[in-house]
């Protein structure tokens, strides 16, 4: 399928303390973004990368706009917009500027700087194979519980006790690029304009939000190395993967 490659960047990166966007920080000598930028065009998969930046920021744009001069003929057309608020809101943005055309969407976070190209082709296989909605995930390592803060009279002992305990054999870490149908894309997100406030900031990623319109969402294998950038510790580990395996 014709696709875009929706890459958000527009985050502030607050968690990984640098006082910058975290697109902007550096890893490996170039910034996050120009990490996600090369993994996306190496990978082939899209005719355009939109990429959407935080409002104002020259910088980041002034990358994007060096990146277009490299690219060859040929090439991914490259957009830049603004975000929004919210990540949905980001995403958002991004739709509004596909190209005619379009009719698959890749909706990937810079913060997964390091995505192996095979994950973006196993997404867009199962795209051309008729999924309307398609995530990567790898299995969860840790067992998961969910909480509820105690009882008043049990703050002594502790805030919050376990609720119940997911079968972690059904678990999957769910990571990005998350691969739709361009009209699935779309239709998803005009649906959640409609979402109270509440409903809203608990949307974390796109393919929630087309799991609500009632549609399938197709599960393909993630990788470990497409770790989501957001602590300093994350940091260590993708400037490792810079110097091993990846190198
Ligand atoms: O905040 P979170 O970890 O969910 O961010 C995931 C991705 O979404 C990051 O790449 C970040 O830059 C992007 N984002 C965005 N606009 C926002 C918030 C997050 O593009 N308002």
């Amino acid at each position: 399928p014709v696709t875009t490659v929706i890459l958000v960047a527009a985050g502030s990166g607050q968690r990984l303390g640098y006082g910058m966007p975290k697109a902007a920080v550096p890893l490996g000598g170039e910034t996050i973004l120009m990490h996600a930028l090369r993994g996306i065009v190496a990978s082939g998969v899209s005719s355009q990368v939109c990429v959407v930046l935080p409002e104002g920021d020259d910088g980041l744009r002034s990358l994007c706009d060096a990146f277009r001069e490299e690219l060859a003929d040929g090439g991914p057309l490259l957009t830049v917009v603004d975000g929004g608020p919210t990540r949905a809101d980001s995403v958002r943005q991004g739709i509004g500027a596909l190209m005619d055309g379009i009719e698959a969407v890749l909706v990937h976070d810079a913060a997964r700087a390091l995505t192996p190209e095979g994950v973006f082709h196993r997404v867009v296989d199962a795209l051309a194979a008729g999924a309307e909605a398609v995530i990567p995930a790898v299995p969860v390592v840790d067992t998961v519980k969910t909480v509820t803060p105690t009882p008043a009279g049990d703050h002594a002992v502790a805030p919050e006790m376990v609720a119940g305990t997911a079968a972690r054999e059904n678990l999957r870490a769910v990571q990005t690029p998350q691969g739709f149908r361009a009209e699935t894309l779309r239709r998803a997100h005009e649906a959640a304009q409609e979402l109270e406030p509440a409903e809203a900031a608990a949307v974390t990623d796109d393919a929630m939000l087309v799991e609500m319109t009632g549609t399938n969402v197709y599960v393909v294998r993630g990788s470990t190395q497409s770790l989501k950038i957001t602590t300093p510790l994350d940091l260590i580990f993708a400037e490792g993967l810079l110097e091993g395996p990846l190198g």
